[in-house]
Parts: structure tokens; C-alpha cells; sequence
């Protein structure tokens, strides 16, 4: 996995923006897998900012969901698939065809989930899968405890994500109990996973799934797993990195031309 160390959250959304304006240049077909939450916002800016300059050609490229809040009505404005239709799909100038995502209403949620596995396949698989980190270390929604090898299913929240993501609804009260979430052997397929991380809050995240061991209890570290993994955090959140000087040597003597 390569950590890269950015001075903030804006110098992070930059540079992932230009890794995948990069990626869609090569590849202008390309399925981008994207979070939701606070964290990749400056990413969605900044790529949308690349595609406003004319500095790359987005418009054959595909979008997809990591997860979905399972029994908000349709188009309730925090259903993921609303939150990245506003955040991403639209600054982005593509239309709905171009997004594909779970069906968090449908009255079978397990074959909702099986579908949609099968349909990330059928697409030819996620080209980047762009990933934030819980402060209990999940990635998607995957808790700690997940399988490493688990497909996309419905999972229970924990208390402390409910607690964290109150901040978007009027009340905890609010806020589901169940998702649906690309599994962590989902996740894995992706040829390329880009994890960003900004903030103190997750420095204790980021520091066990980097420099720890690989554990259902931390899933982020399965990123430990993956051939093509990269890490991006900003000073806060690389405070309590053990080899962040190392990190910080490795990335500034990469060649500019190895990218992200
Ligand atoms: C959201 C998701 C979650 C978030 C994580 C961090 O689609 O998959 O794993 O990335 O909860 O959320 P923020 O960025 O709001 O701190």
C-alpha cells in the first residue's frame, strides 16, 4: 500500500481529482466507485472544477455506489443515491444513466444486493474505487467484525456511525439502523482503491489499518490485501503513523510519471 501524506484536505481532493481525470484520459470508459460523507467532497470539487476547465472528458465515464442506507423513501435528499446524484453525477455534467447503485427500497434487499454485485461484474468491474474510513475503521459500510471476503449485503450500523452520521439527518432517531454495502471482497475487486483520510478523528483509524495487522476487527486493513492501494491522509490524520517520515521519503522520491 502507498501512504501519501498531503498538508490538508484540499492538497488530498486535488490530487486524487487528478488521479482519476487521469484514469478517465487512459480509460474514458472508466467505472468510478465513490463515497459518500464529508471526507471525498474536496475530491468530487476538485474533478468537477478538471471538467469545468476542459481538462478531461468525463462524459463517457460511469459512476457507481459503495452503499445505501436501507428504508428511506426514494429520493429522501440523504439516500445515498441522492447525495451522490447532487455530489457527484451532476456537477460531474452526466445524466442518471451514467450511475449505478443498490436498491435500498426494494422489498427484497438480499436479491437488491446479489443484483448489484453482479451488475459492478457485468459492468466490467470498478476501474478506482475511491474509499473514506470510519473512526471505527470501516470501509463502506462494512463494521468491524465484516468478512474479509464478504459480497455486498445488509449490515446493522453500529452506535457510533449512527452517532457520526447524525450530523445529516434532524435527529439520531433518524438516522437507519441498516444499509447495504459493497462487501469487503466486493471492494477488493476494484483495480485500484484510494482511501482518503482527513482529520484527527481518523488517526487512530488510519494508524491500525496501515501499520497494523490485517484484521476483520479493523477492516480498512484489508487494504493491506490489495495489489493497488493507496492511502492518502493529511497531517492529521497521519499523526499517530509510525513510519510517516518513511512515507514521506517514499512519495518524494516517486517519478512523477508513476501517478497515484
Ligand atoms: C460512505 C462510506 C463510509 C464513509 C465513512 C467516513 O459511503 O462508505 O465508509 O466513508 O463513514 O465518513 P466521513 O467521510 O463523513 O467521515
Amino acid at each position: 500500500m502507498e501512504v501519501v501524506i498531503v498538508p490538508d484536505a484540499k492538497a488530498g481532493g486535488e490530487l486524487i481529482a487528478e488521479a482519476i481525470a487521469a484514469l478517465v484520459r487512459r480509460k474514458p470508459e472508466a467505472l468510478l466507485g465513490v463515497a459518500t460523507g464529508s471526507t471525498p467532497l474536496p475530491v468530487y470539487e476538485a474533478l468537477a472544477g478538471t471538467v469545468r476547465g476542459g481538462g478531461v472528458d468525463v462524459s463517457r465515464a460511469r459512476i457507481c455506489q459503495l452503499d445505501e442506507y436501507v428504508g428511506l423513501p426514494a429520493g429522501h435528499p440523504e439516500s445515498y443515491r441522492s447525495v451522490v446524484l447532487r455530489e457527484v453525477v451532476e456537477p460531474l455534467g452526466l445524466g442518471e444513466d451514467a450511475f449505478m447503485g443498490p436498491d435500498g427500497t426494494a422489498a427484497d434487499v438480499q436479491a437488491a444486493c446479489e443484483a448489484y454485485d453482479r451488475a459492478l461484474g457485468e459492468a466490467g468491474g470498478v476501474d478506482l474505487q475511491l474509499l473514506g474510513i470510519g473512526t471505527d475503521g470501516h470501509i463502506g459500510f462494512n463494521e468491524p467484525c465484516s468478512s474479509l471476503a464478504s459480497r455486498t449485503r445488509i449490515k446493522t450500523l453500529t452506535q457510533q456511525t449512527r452517532e457520526d452520521n447524525a450530523r445529516f439527518f434532524d435527529s439520531l432517531e433518524e438516522v437507519p439502523h441498516h444499509v447495504i454495502t459493497q462487501g469487503i471482497g466486493t471492494i477488493l475487486e476494484a483495480r485500484h482503491l484510494v482511501l482518503l483520510a482527513t482529520g484527527e478523528g481518523k488517526a487512530d483509524a488510519v494508524a491500525q489499518s496501515v501499520e497494523g495487522p490485517v484484521s476483520a476487527l479493523v477492516p480498512a486493513s484489508a487494504l493491506q490485501l490489495h495489489p493497488h492501494a493507496t492511502v492518502v491522509v493529511d497531517e492529521a490524520a497521519a499523526s499517530k503513523l509510525k513510519l510517516a517520515d518513511y512515507f514521506r521519503a517514499t512519495y518524494a522520491a516517486k517519478p512523477e510519471w508513476q501517478g497515484l
